[in-house]
């Protein structure tokens, strides 16, 4: 069973599925969180309410949670089934994405995604999140967050060194691409 929040919301929360789909499918710039994992999510939560992740909407969420309500609320979606997503053809630079996503760019200093991804952008353990059927226009906007300075919550920076060193351009070849496998 769901919990209240997820479908229902409570007070001032609105549900979770309401801005994150019904099978926690994400849309637009807004994550899937479907089979995430548990130790990722209650991450970001806690990032979120701290401020230290900026996010207007998830800060008046997250602020909401009490610890048991993270533990359910994670426990259920790193259980549900990734979606599959209906993606309409990209007009990004696939090759170009796919080369990123696999090799890197060691003129640029950026190693490839699949060293910390998996080598299927299925996520590695509990830390690395899947990039995979992850919403494209969501991972474009995190990575142009780290570009820009607005996320900054990955452990050691790794994400706003990558970012920092990739034009907007790879940026979106890079999402596509991931979003696509
Ligand atoms: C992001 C959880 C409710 C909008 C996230 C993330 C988590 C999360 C874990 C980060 C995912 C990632 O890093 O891949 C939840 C839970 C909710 C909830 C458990 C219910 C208790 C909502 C609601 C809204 C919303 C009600 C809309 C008003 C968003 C948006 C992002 C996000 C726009 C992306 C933020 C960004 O760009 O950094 N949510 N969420 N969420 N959520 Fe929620
Ligand atoms: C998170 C993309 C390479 C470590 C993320 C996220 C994106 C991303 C979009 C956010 C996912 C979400 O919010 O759900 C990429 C791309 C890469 C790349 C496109 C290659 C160009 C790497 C490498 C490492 C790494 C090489 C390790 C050295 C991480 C970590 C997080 C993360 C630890 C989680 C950050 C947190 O806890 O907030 N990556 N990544 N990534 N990435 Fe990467």
């Amino acid at each position: 069973d769901a919990p209240e929040l997820v479908h229902a919301g409570r007070g001032s929360v609105w549900s979770c599925a309401s801005c994150h789909g019904d099978q926690g499918e994400g849309a637009g710039n807004t994550p899937r969180l479907a089979g995430l994992s548990k130790e990722y999510l209650a991450k970001q939560l806690r990032d979120f309410a701290s401020d230290e992740r900026i996010n207007e909407s998830m800060h008046y969420v997250a602020r909401e949670l009490s610890a048991h309500d993270i533990a359910e609320v994670t426990a259920y979606y790193a259980n549900l089934p990734v979606p599959q997503l209906m993606l309409p053809h990209s007009d990004a630079d696939m090759e170009r994405g796919r080369l990123l996503f696999e090799k890197g760019d060691w003129k640029l200093d950026v190693p490839a995604c699949v060293s910390c991804h998996g080598d299927q952008g299925q996520g590695v353990g509990v830390s690395f999140p899947p990039l995979a059927a992850q919403q494209p226009e969501y991972l474009f906007g995190q990575l142009a967050a780290w570009k820009g300075g607005h996320r900054h919550n990955s452990p050691q920076s790794l994400m706003d060194d990558i970012a920092s060193r990739l034009s907007y351009q790879d940026l979106y070849a890079v999402s596509n691409y991931a979003a696509s496998l």
